[in-house]
């Protein structure tokens, strides 16, 4: 599964694409009982509702002031849906297709009281209607396990409201890319910028395997699914740091995650 292009927005080889998707899904649902078997930890953590980044905070403060309706797309253990309620947003609806890590995000909010539903689904497409986000928010290792980007981009559009906001923050795709040594950033030998796909080898891994999307990808699918630019900001903190881990590639002189904002005309 690597070296090979496919068109862009387009991964689907003779069936391969669903079989992995299959796949992936059940190594999900069994990686998201880690969201169960930590859940007083993800608790504490959502109660003080701070896991959006100060970058998120500073481009969606603006939207989340306008107590939008909020879809999460691909939500996983829902701190961040918490945290846009804390930030203005009037109501968060989740859609995962891990039913494990749905049931623990909706118990989370039950627990809390705060304005957050969880759809059990395989995307895309999202079963919600047409228009009814006023805010799409997703990343943080989301669009790594879509086989069509190009599909991704046309239902995140679809679902909203004109005028709404698509809102991404995620992995820079350089990331996979760098090896975690300590001393010294480099290039791991057995991946590429170019490459289709690859084996996840962190999280969750069990031959999970990684779609790669290239930045001018991932923009020329939402420029092409109709939604206007309106920024794009490269960082280099990683949204996630592995316990006992502190990598050369993190040390704020590569770009590790972006966030990229765009408008429904
Ligand atoms: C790395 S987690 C990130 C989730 C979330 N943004 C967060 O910070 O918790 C990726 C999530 O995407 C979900 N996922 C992956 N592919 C999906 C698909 N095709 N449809 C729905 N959910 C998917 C997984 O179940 C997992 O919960």
């Amino acid at each position: 599964m690597t070296g090979v292009r496919w068109p862009i927005g387009s991964a689907t080889v003779g069936g391969m694409s669903e079989r992995v998707v299959r796949m992936n899904r059940a190594v999900w649902e069994s990686a998201s009982y880690k969201h169960v078997r930590e859940y007083d930890d993800l608790l504490r953590q959502a109660q003080i509702g701070e896991s959006l980044t100060s970058a998120e905070l500073e481009i969606l403060g603006p939207i989340l002031r306008r107590r939008p309706a909020v879809v999460h797309l691909q939500s996983g253990h829902g701190l961040d849906d918490i945290a846009l309620i804390k930030a203005g947003a009037d109501r968060v609806i989740g859609v995962d297709y891990s039913s494990v890590a749905a049931s623990a995000a909706a118990r989370r909010a039950r627990e809390l009281k705060v304005p957050c539903a969880y759809v059990v689904a395989e995307l895309p497409p999202a079963p919600l209607r047409d228009g009814c986000a006023d805010l799409v928010y997703t990343g943080k290792g989301a669009l790594i396990w879509m086989p069509d980007i190009s599909a991704w981009a046309n239902d995140a559009t679809r679902l909203l409201a004109r005028g709404g906001h698509l809102f991404v923050h995620e992995a820079h795709p350089m990331v996979p890319l760098y090896d975690w040594d300590p001393h010294v950033a480099r290039i791991r030998s057995d991946r590429g910028y170019f490459n289709r796909s690859h084996v996840n080898d962190t999280f969750p891994a069990q031959g999970a395997v990684e779609w790669q999307w290239s930045i001018g990808e991932i923009i020329t699918s939402i420029a092409s699914a109709g939604l206007a630019i309106r920024e794009l900001r490269e960082h280099p903190e990683p949204f996630w740091r592995p316990d006992d881990v502190a990598a050369a590639a993190w040390d704020g002189r590569l770009p590790n995650t972006f966030s990229l904002l765009a408008q429904r005309p």
